[in-house]
């Protein structure tokens, strides 16, 4: 699929049999960066259309032998997103409506202004970039319950997709927000490399991890000795993210007078860098990120309103993994594809259990979080399957102690049923009838196991 027909200089395909129209039609197209190729008749212009892909066509209606209408007809056969205007040299109304029915996108009237054509060829084009652009994202979202990098087939995160999805086909300023590792500069670069730019730079930018008195200069750069260190002139990430994307990470910790500047860009789209006096025009996308609480900074003096709004155009909050549990199994599957890859183990699946572990789990550090975990049960696992104790050995839980203290004293299989029917009435959250649902035991069963391993934690002390 040709994506970026604007990008890489358009063909129109000029057909009139009239030998001055084509000859002032294609020169003036010509001027304006086209690449055109003219038709003296309706049968030369279906022959052209049979050899090659045509952005557009600009079609006479009315020619002897082969009309506008088959020439219509033939490209939009051939090539159903290949534009096409025609061009009426009698004002006959009826038959230009004739040729929208049958699918062409518009029509002229001759004689028409040069002005008139260049804005209906270039709306035309710019149209149907953006149709497939929406197009083709709708498909990347439907196809699989993945975004970019991003999975999640939980309602909000498919939310968050289609969102995503509508704002990558715009150049609208994006704030990503939600928790530590809830996937926002995941989240970034999905967006960035599905938009119109993703043939340029994707600039990320940690505004956190920078000092205060360099990132200035980090951002919009410097003139040589603008300041002591400053032995050459330096671009700035914004002059580096030029016809691309930048992401600005963590943006609540930008110190005020930075954001004054920030403001200033976002304003007007230009800038100096530090120490110059030459105004610099910037031609990027902004995506900005932070697991702060703005409105709240915005109370405290800390963060500037107007910046606030400027950034906050579309936001997109990432919800926590808590509040979608349904794609712990989704994302701890994939994990464990990715590390059994990279570490090159056979470990094969995740068990019952375990799974269940994962969903009972709080996760403060969200999906962070649980891709480390899998990533260090892999490392742990020396069968094929991930288990409870590979993931208990990771948190700090008291079975967790006790497992592994048992491994190096060999814990008898009656003991082993014991710990089992504790850990997992820790799964069903203390619930003991759902307990033995898990362990397919009766009540007085688990009662017993329970007994017995408090009896011999009381002996072991
Ligand atoms: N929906 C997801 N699908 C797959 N991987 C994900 C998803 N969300 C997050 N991750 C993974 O989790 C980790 C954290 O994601 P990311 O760095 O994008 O989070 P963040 O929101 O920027 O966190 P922080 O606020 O701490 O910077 C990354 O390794 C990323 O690959
Ligand atoms: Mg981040």
């Amino acid at each position: 699929m040709n994506q970026s027909s604007i990008i890489m200089k358009p063909t129109i395909l000029v057909v009139d049999d009239d030998a001055a129209f084509r000859a002032v039609t294609s020169a003036l197209l010509e001027d304006e960066g086209y690449g055109v190729t003219c038709a003296a008749d309706g049968n030369e212009a279906i022959a052209l259309l049979r050899e090659r892909h045509f952005d557009l066509v600009l079609s006479d209606l009315v020619m002897t032998e082969v009309s506008g209408l088959q020439v219509l007809e033939t490209a939009k056969t051939l090539s159903p997103r290949t534009i096409v205007i025609m061009v009426t040299g009698f004002a006959s109304v009826e038959s230009a409506v004739e040729a929208i029915k049958r699918g062409a996108e518009d029509y002229l009237t001759k004689p028409c202004g040069n002005a008139e054509l260049l804005l209906k060829v270039e709306r035309a084009l710019v149209q149907r970039q953006k149709d497939e652009e929406l197009a083709r994202l709708r498909d990347v979202v439907t196809q699989s319950h993945s975004f970019g990098n991003l999975i999640g087939k939980s309602p909000r995160m498919q939310q968050v997709f289609r969102l995503a999805q509508q704002v990558a086909g715009t150049d609208a300023t994006v704030l990503l927000l939600g928790e530590t590792g809830t996937g926002k500069e995941l989240l970034a670069r999905a967006i960035h490399f599905n938009s119109p730019r993703r043939h340029g730079p994707f600039v990320a930018v940690n505004c956190a991890a920078i000092a205060e008195t360099l990132l200035e200069s980090e951002l919009f750069g410097h003139e040589r000795g603008a300041f002591t260190g400053a032995i050459r002139q330096k671009p700035g990430r914004f002059e580096m993210a030029e016809k691309g994307t930048l992401f600005l990470d963590e943006i609540g910790d930008i110190p005020m007078a930075t954001q004054i500047k920030l403001l200033r860009v976002l304003q007007e789209r230009e800038f100096e860098r530090v120490g110059g006096n030459e105004t610099i025009r910037c031609d990027i996308r902004l995506i900005s990120a932070t697991n702060h609480n703005l409105e709240q900074a915005i109370q405290e003096k800390k963060f500037r309103e107007d910046l606030y709004y400027r950034l906050n155009v579309v936001p997109i909050r990432l919800p926590a993994l808590r509040e979608r549990p349904e794609d712990i199994p989704l994302l701890a599957r994939h994990f464990l594809q990715k590390y059994v890859q990279a570490l090159n183990k056979p470990v094969a699946k995740i068990s019952e259990a375990a799974l269940n572990l994962l969903l009972q789990h709080k996760w403060p550090g969200n999906v962070r979080e649980l891709e480390n975990l899998i990533e260090r049960a892999i490392v742990l696992c020396t069968g094929e399957v991930i288990d409870v104790e590979h993931l208990l050995m990771l948190q700090d839980r008291p079975e967790a102690d006790l497992l592994s203290q048992a491994r190096s004293r060999h814990l008898t299989e009656r003991q082993l049923t014991q710990l089992y029917a504790r850990i997992i009435l820790d799964v069903a959250a203390g619930n003991k009838k759902e307990a033995c649902r898990i362990l397919d035991i009766n009540f007085r069963t688990l009662q017993n196991r329970l007994e017995g391993l408090a009896a011999d934690a009381t002996n072991e002390s």
